[in-house]
């Protein structure tokens, strides 16, 4: 058992600061990238305001009876700003949250912009002047916390009333889940204001909330309760400084993969003083929700990862999860960079593969060959037992640097139930919606979008969860191409 090491919140937020946001200086310069623009540029174009709500035009299929409710998006959608300097990495833009509304079989769309002090300072100067995940902020350049780099441009977490537009290293951005208006950084007690707070919060079937916040080597735990009030704020050690974008959880553990991509470097921006060190390995480090003094920790090979599934506990004590897992750093440190400048990007292969924590302190990685992001699963089994997991598939080649598909994939079989939308399309996130009174695992829908690069037009896609290879069971067509995005949430 590891010792837990106390460290106090001026520590963690110098720690935080010294990482993420003290040093000025220069950038490289975006090469004059836009001379060659590919056919999937609109994935990564910009927005130049927020979305006025219209309907989405029905382009095949009919609706579900029962399908209602709202698809909520967030995603970068503003990179650059006149003659700069802009945004040189995918993490990096303004993060829009986009509502996909679906009634009585009718769907709109309505799309704004979270307010951030961010965004309003990058306006103000008519550049990108603060920092980023890859961006230092620029002489003249506001720079109090983390918040002053908060894009809010991550993920979504749809509680309290609220909707909470997340980052990695501040605080959640409280929304208006109706109108779309920024409410501000939230804030849940005094001493814990610009705070981090992972965009990847794990979720109890009960509403429960765990999340992280990471500087360095240390963790704040959060749990918040079903209504999004704060129960407990605990800060934690970890072995190593690995980046760390998503965990996961059982019923009764904290599951944190600490992957070999390591801040070993004082420097700025943020993704160059980390550094792929893959003969670190990969370590996992399962906590006890009920005392976070309890710790185990498992050796795995050296993978990269970006997302992880729900993990689940066997009668054994042998702990299961997904992962999408790459080779090593390469897209988060160049490609996401040659993304926006339009280059055709250094490309990660991004394989779904299963690992297994065994009760006899063994970690086990077993790679399918499924080309997998975006992981995705039924809500209502997270932390218990499952066997299938939606994810974004094919595609995702140096021609086109973005996934094609959809699948959903089933541990116990081994197979996978696939639909290719094509080489003109971009598929986005799949979120699961239960058929209304059922309680099986993945009876109802799978709601997502893509971006038709053909139409140049935002797409959103039902599919019958259990039916995926017979395609969308109905498709709408906006009037708009929204860039690719990252995370959504359905209420
Ligand atoms: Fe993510």
């Amino acid at each position: 058992m590891l010792r837990k090491t106390p460290m106090d919140r001026r520590a963690f937020l110098t720690a935080l600061a010294a990482t993420s946001l003290a040093t000025l200086t220069p950038e490289a310069v975006l090469a004059a990238s836009a001379a060659a623009n590919p056919a999937w540029a609109p994935a990564v174009g910009d927005i130049e305001a927020d979305l006025a709500p219209r309907s989405l035009k029905l382009v095949h299929g009919k609706a579900p009876r029962g399908l209602a409710g709202t698809l909520y998006r967030n995603g970068p959608a503003k990179f650059r700003r006149g003659a700069g300097p802009n945004a040189t990495h995918w993490f990096d833009g303004d993060g829009l949250v986009r509502a996909f509304r679906i009634r009585d079989g009718r769907a709109g769309l309505a799309g704004r912009f979270v307010d951030t002090f961010k965004r309003r300072q990058d306006e103000q100067f008519g550049a990108m002047v603060g920092a980023g995940f890859a961006s230092t902020a620029r002489p003249g350049a506001t720079v109090r916390s983390a918040d002053d780099s908060n894009a809010a441009n991550t993920a979504l977490l749809a509680i309290g009333g609220e909707l909470l537009a997340l980052w990695e290293q501040g605080s959640p951005y409280a929304m208006d889940p109706d109108t779309l208006a920024t409410k501000g950084p939230k804030t849940y007690r005094p001493d814990l204001a610009h705070m981090p707070f992972l965009a990847h919060p794990r979720i109890e079937p009960n509403g429960r909330v765990w999340n992280l916040g990471v500087a360095g080597k240390a963790a704040l735990v959060w749990t918040l309760n079903a209504d999004g009030r704060l129960e407990k704020a605990q800060m934690i050690a970890l072995p190593r400084a690995s980046y760390i974008h998503d965990f996961t959880a059982t019923a009764r553990h904290l599951v944190i993969v600490l992957q070999p991509w390591v801040q070993d470097k004082a420097v700025m921006p943020f993704v160059d003083s980390m550094s792929w060190r893959p003969e670190m390995g990969t370590q996992v480090l399962v906590v006890d929700k009920d005392d976070l003094t309890r710790r185990r920790l498992f050796d795995l090979p050296p993978f990269f990862v970006f997302h992880l599934g729900d993990a689940w506990e066997e009668a054994d004590g042998t702990i299961r999860f997904d992962a999408c897992i790459e080779q090593d750093a390469g897209f988060a440190t160049i490609g996401a960079r040659e993304l926006i400048a339009l280059k055709t990007p250094k490309m990660a292969t991004t394989a779904l593969a299963m690992i297994t924590l065994g009760a006899d302190g063994k970690g086990r990685l077993e790679t399918t060959p499924l080309r997998a992001e975006f992981p995705r699963a039924d809500a209502r089994f997270a932390g218990s037992g499952r066997s299938r997991t939606i994810v974004n598939t094919i595609g995702g080649g140096p021609g086109k640097p973005f996934l094609q598909g959809v699948a959903v994939s089933d541990w116990r079989t081994g197979k996978a139930d696939v639909f290719d939308f094509g080489p003109d399309h971009c598929a986005e996130e799949m979120l699961f919606v239960p058929r209304p009174g059922s309680g099986r695992e993945l009876d109802g829908w799978l709601v997502g979008t893509s971006l038709n690069l053909k139409a140049r037009a935002t797409e959103l896609h039902v599919f019958d969860a259990g039916h995926v290879a017979d395609g969308p069971v109905c498709s709408w067509r906006s009037d708009v191409a929204l860039p690719v995005g990252f995370h959504g949430a359905w209420i």
